[in-house]
């Protein structure tokens, strides 16, 4: 069985933009400068992997050499075997031993200033050493010990990277958990991983208003209480002030914590296949996975791919921002940890885009001056809706690359942030990547490669991507397949915490070498790959969508759907949706006694259902169009026809259109072969 129809493509994009000289962009120069040199360290990368990894990892400090480089017997898979190193060294210490302790590491801007000043803070290299030696301390004396996990749910405040580091400091993993999920999600992941601590924040400034934070951890903990993943400690960082309740004993504040310990706290030399964080993501089945990131090879690859596709450069005057929150993968390795090991400054921005004006992004771009800029095609979608007006009133000369992440741009947005941010001048680097993946695996380099408008375009370093059938075939150009990678890169992921199973079936037995039947990679994506060798990525071939460039995974909407009293069946698809892309359709049997009778009673059903599904899981969850049927349509084995109910939900996603009535879906199924499944 194959989803080979279904990625067919249909785009057809022929305009190309030739890079730009260094000099026109008044960028020191381009790490990688042309197409030749590009091709010929692939080429390498890819054929040597070894040395070229050595070569790269030696720019950063081990505590003890490797004896291997790499170590691959799939899909288990290490790197830099016997070094150890430290990540939080790497990112902060070494930089303070290089002289550089006084230039600042993360500049941050709040979020609250209707009619005040912007609110912003600069964190050093030396500031950053003091504060996470002394956080590392801190939880050290909580119990705290290697290879322990530490929860993190807090909003975009700088004390969020202090927390990763310091965990990092110590040997302890993190899992920072999106501060937009409910508390719900914080019970799954923090049982999952067994974690007793959680470093929080009272609130969160999110347009004008106070995401209750510390509340939410409370209700995850009243319902941990009591079980074996009962929450031992909680640190929480004075933010917005709002009124916590408290439990002595349990309950501290991060200023008090940090100011109490001591600010001497050396880093411990982690194994490099040691673990750096595990952060849960949406898979097929109703249980988000922890997806299971080491050392050596994540710090290794974060570092080499946001050195050369942002092209960072210390000592130039750049300034980095990226707008996601530290909550996804994006911001572990394109906030935090790729960028500190580079020196180049990374900003952070605590709150919305539009708060409290549709310009805020751009007026920080001018105000900070910032060099590098790095947002998602949903964004893009909104700024465009916003209008021109806002970045045209609004200098933006200081931006040099743009880059894009987490969904398929449509042309029309690459074209607009091409002409409205970039001013026709920045390259945009479309990167492709998973969590799973740690880093950028296919992205142009902004100094050398022709982009394509809604292509990703080429392999980064190391990286061996191809469409192939599930034969394991390669597909000839323009033929859509499914995208594996054929051979592992440092930053892959290890494992999926707890469920090794799930590990081996999710991403290393659908497809195989033809010849050799070593497993590949299974992305999850389908894609095709035109003449010239450059990547368009289809979209998802498995039960996950990506609304607003955020993985969900449809069943995770259905379980909260049905354990709604009045809800009997559910089935959940995406369709299109102009903002987000792809936006969330459900299709809901209900019990006989809560079946809606008029108007008013449809919309107040939806709306509940809608919100149930908000505070179960999260506000990006809340489905965009509720329709009520008396039956799914399934196939005769009892599998339900997605396809069918994908092209329902396209065809008519307008929620006025709806009638009251429940419909037939059955006698639509009818019509359709029972060919699906
Ligand atoms: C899925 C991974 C990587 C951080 C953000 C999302 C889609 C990601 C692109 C891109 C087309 C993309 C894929 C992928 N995706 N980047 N440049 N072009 N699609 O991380 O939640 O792990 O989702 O996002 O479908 O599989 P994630």
């Amino acid at each position: 069985m194959s989803n080979e129809s279904s990625i067919e493509s249909t785009l057809q994009e022929l305009r190309s933009f030739p890079p730009r000289s260094s000099a026109d962009l008044g960028m020191a120069a381009w790490h990688v400068g042309s197409m030749e040199q590009y091709r010929q360290m692939h080429r390498r990368s890819v054929e040597d992997p070894e040395g070229f990894w050595a070569e790269v990892a030696s720019d950063l400090h081990w505590f003890q050499p490797w004896s291997r480089v790499l170590e691959w017997r799939p899909p288990d898979v290490e790197w830099f075997v016997g070094g150890r190193t430290n990540m939080c060294y790497n990112c902060v210490d070494r930089q303070v031993a290089g002289g550089h302790g006084g230039e600042t590491a993360i500049a941050w801007e709040g979020e609250p200033m209707p009619g005040g000043k912007p609110e912003l803070r600069r964190l050093t290299y030396a500031e950053l050493k003091e504060q996470t030696s002394r956080l590392a301390n801190a939880l050290r004396s909580m119990g705290v010990k290697k290879g322990d996990v530490v929860t993190i749910y807090m909003g975009m405040v700088p004390e969020l990277p202090v927390a990763m580091l310091a965990c990092a400091r110590i040997g302890a993993a993190h899992s920072v958990i999106f501060g937009g999920f409910s508390s719900q999600a914080i019970v799954d992941r923090v049982h999952d991983a067994q974690s007793q601590v959680i470093i929080t924040c009272d609130g969160a400034w999110r347009r004008g208003k106070v995401v209750p934070l510390k509340e939410n951890v409370d209700t995850a903990c009243a319902e941990l209480d009591g079980t074996p993943a009962e929450v031992r400690h909680v640190v929480t960082v004075k933010r917005c002030g709002n009124e916590v309740a408290w439990r002595p004993g349990r309950d501290v504040w991060f200023a008090d914590v940090v100011a109490a310990a001591s600010d001497s706290c050396p880093c411990e030399p982690m194994d490099a296949e040691d673990m750096l964080f595990l952060l849960y993501t949406s898979g097929s089945t109703g249980k988000p996975k922890g997806i299971i990131h080491t050392t050596g090879g994540y710090m290794v690859y974060t570092y080499l791919t946001s050195k050369l596709v942002f092209n960072l450069i210390p000592d130039t005057g750049q300034l980095y921002w990226c707008t996601a929150d530290i909550g996804w993968i994006t911001g572990h390795s394109y906030i935090v940890y790729g960028l500190l090991p580079n020196r180049v400054p990374t900003l952070m921005y605590e709150g919305a885009p539009n708060f409290p004006g549709e310009d805020r992004f751009w007026d920080i771009i001018e105000r900070h001056r910032v060099t590098q800029f790095y947002t998602a095609p949903t964004a893009i979608r909104a700024f465009m809706k916003w209008g021109s007006q806002h970045p045209e009133a609004h200098d933006l000369s200081s931006l040099k690359v743009l880059g894009t992440v987490g969904e398929p741009i449509n042309p029309e947005a690459w074209m607009w942030y091409h002409k409205a941010i970039g001013g026709e001048r920045c390259p945009i680097v479309d990167t492709w990547w998973q969590t799973e993946t740690g880093g950028q695996l296919i992205t142009p380099l902004p100094g050398c490669t022709p982009t394509k408008p809604g292509s990703c375009t080429l392999p980064f370093f190391g990286a061996d991507p191809a469409i192939v059938n599930d034969q394991g075939e390669e597909q000839e150009p323009n033929k859509g397949g499914l995208l594996v990678l054929r051979k592992p890169w440092p930053g892959m992921l290890r494992g999926v915490r707890g469920d090794r199973a799930r590990f081996i079936s999710t991403y290393f037995s659908r497809v195989h070498d033809p010849k050799t039947g070593e497993p590949y990679y299974f992305t999850g994506d389908g894609a095709r790959r035109d003449a010239d060798g450059y990547f368009w990525i289809m979209g998802r071939v498995d039960d996950v969508i990506n609304v607003s460039g955020h993985r969900l995974g449809t069943m995770e909407v259905e379980s909260a759907l049905v354990s709604h009293a009045g809800v009997v069946e559910a089935a959940v698809v995406g369709m299109p949706h102009d903002i987000k892309g792809t936006g969330i359709a459900a299709f809901v049997t209900l019990e006989p006694s809560f079946k809606p009778y008029d108007k008013a009673s449809t919309d107040k059903l939806k709306d509940d259902l809608a919100r149930h599904v908000s505070r179960l899981i999260g506000a990006i969850a809340r489905p965009d169009m509720i329709r009520f049927t008396d039956a799914l349509p399934k196939t005769r084995s009892g599998k339900i026809m997605r396809r069918l109910l994908r092209s329902v939900a396209a065809g008519d996603s307008n929620i006025s259109q709806d009638t009251t009535t429940l419909e037939d879906l059955s006698v639509l199924a009818k019509l359709q072969t029972d060919e699906e499944g």
